[in-house]
């Protein structure tokens, strides 16, 4: 019997010998996703996947102004504490999402009047409070995240209608509050919009100049199958030129970006998908190890994806995993692909 079960433990582990098993270990670099802490809590198969699959974790929504700053003198760190304490309790490493944004932003805030002085010490302390409070346990931060138009100029907001330079400010004040992190400008739809790709370049040329600490770019690379290869390539060596960390922080590849309510996922669509994923995958290895900070998907699976919810958008399925939390085949080929 015991050399049975010996000959048996002997075949499985020469059968799984040398085939690695999960991106996260085939890949050399930091494989993530976005999370929620209420699937991670209450979603059993949702759980196991984001354990297995994943080394980095980011908080895909408790993190942001509108929930962890939600009163004026008040901050609440449940959520993302509980997404840390998830990661921490499994080694994996956090990446924090995101100190400055004009999206989901507190009503108190969008309501806030005051002079260039109390916005600055408004936003100052909720950079400072939040990196302090995570220092040691994330990585790095998107600091600021989407600042730029299509066209290049300045996004308006209350941001950037209040504070005089807050990109500036808002990446020293993080650097001050946690001179460890990483430090990450994030934005999306580079790839196409060469004049917010080189906002984008200018910007980290002026902070490099003024001796502002800026680490790394965000290219969160929300594309469809439709997105231009080529574009795609282009907007990932431009990036990779400033030689700083390079975070593909939000991967999908939407199948039904027109939300076509007849849209079936079929072989075609599935098999032309799969291909960009390997492309990215692809690209990213080609940027030097040194500025490999990692891809993130943004959430784990079609069922929990942005894309469905925010655009009322039920056939979408722009994720590695499908409804019922298993791997598509588009995951075992970028398995099988060169590492
Ligand atoms: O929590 C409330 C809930 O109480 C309420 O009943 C419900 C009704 O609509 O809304 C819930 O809040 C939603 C929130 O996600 C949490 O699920 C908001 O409506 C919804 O707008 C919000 O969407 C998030 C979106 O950012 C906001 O712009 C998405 O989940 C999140 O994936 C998305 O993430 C952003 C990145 O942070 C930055 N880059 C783009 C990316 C996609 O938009």
């Amino acid at each position: 019997m015991k050399t049975i079960l010996f000959s048996l433990f002997l075949g499985i582990s020469l059968g799984t010998f040398g085939q690695d098993q999960y991106l996260k270990d085939h890949y050399k670099f930091p494989i993530g996703a976005s999370m929620n802490p209420r699937l991670l809590a209450e979603n059993d198969a949702y759980r196991k996947l984001a354990s297995t699959e994943f080394n980095s974790v980011t908080a895909e929504n408790h993190m942001k102004m509108m929930l962890i700053h939600p009163d004026a003198n008040r901050f609440d760190f449940a959520k993302g504490d509980e997404v840390v304490a998830f990661a921490k309790g499994q080694q994996k490493r956090v990446h924090g999402h995101t100190l400055v944004w004009h999206n989901q932003v507190p009503k108190w805030m969008n309501e806030f009047s005051g002079d260039t002085q109390a916005w600055e010490d408004l936003l100052k302390n909720h950079v400072q409070t939040v990196a302090k409070h995570y220092q040691g346990q994330v990585a790095g931060w998107d600091v600021v995240n989407e600042a730029f138009l299509d066209d290049g100029s300045l996004r308006p907001s209350i941001w950037a209608k209040n504070i005089p330079d807050y990109i500036a400010k808002s990446f020293q004040w993080a650097h001050e509050a946690d001179p460890n992190a990483i430090l990450f400008y994030n934005d999306y739809g580079q790839d196409g919009k060469p004049k917010k790709m080189q906002a984008i370049l200018n910007l980290v040329q002026e902070l490099q100049a003024r001796h502002i600490p800026i680490h790394g770019l965000g290219l969160q690379m929300h594309i469809n199958i439709a997105s231009k290869n080529d574009e795609i390539l282009s907007v990932i060596n431009q990036s990779q030129a400033t030689g700083l960390a390079i975070h593909f922080s939000e991967l999908d590849i939407a199948v039904n970006p027109k939300n076509d309510s007849t849209f079936v996922y079929q072989e075609m669509t599935k098999k032309a998908q799969q291909q960009k994923f390997e492309l990215i995958f692809k690209a990213y290895q080609e940027i030097p190890k040194s500025q490999r900070y990692g891809i993130t998907f943004w959430n784990i699976s079609d069922k929990d994806t942005w894309l469905r919810g925010y655009f009322k958008r039920p056939k979408e399925y722009p994720l590695l995993f499908d409804e019922s939390y298993n791997r598509k085949p588009a995951y075992s080929q970028l398995l099988k692909n060169e590492k």
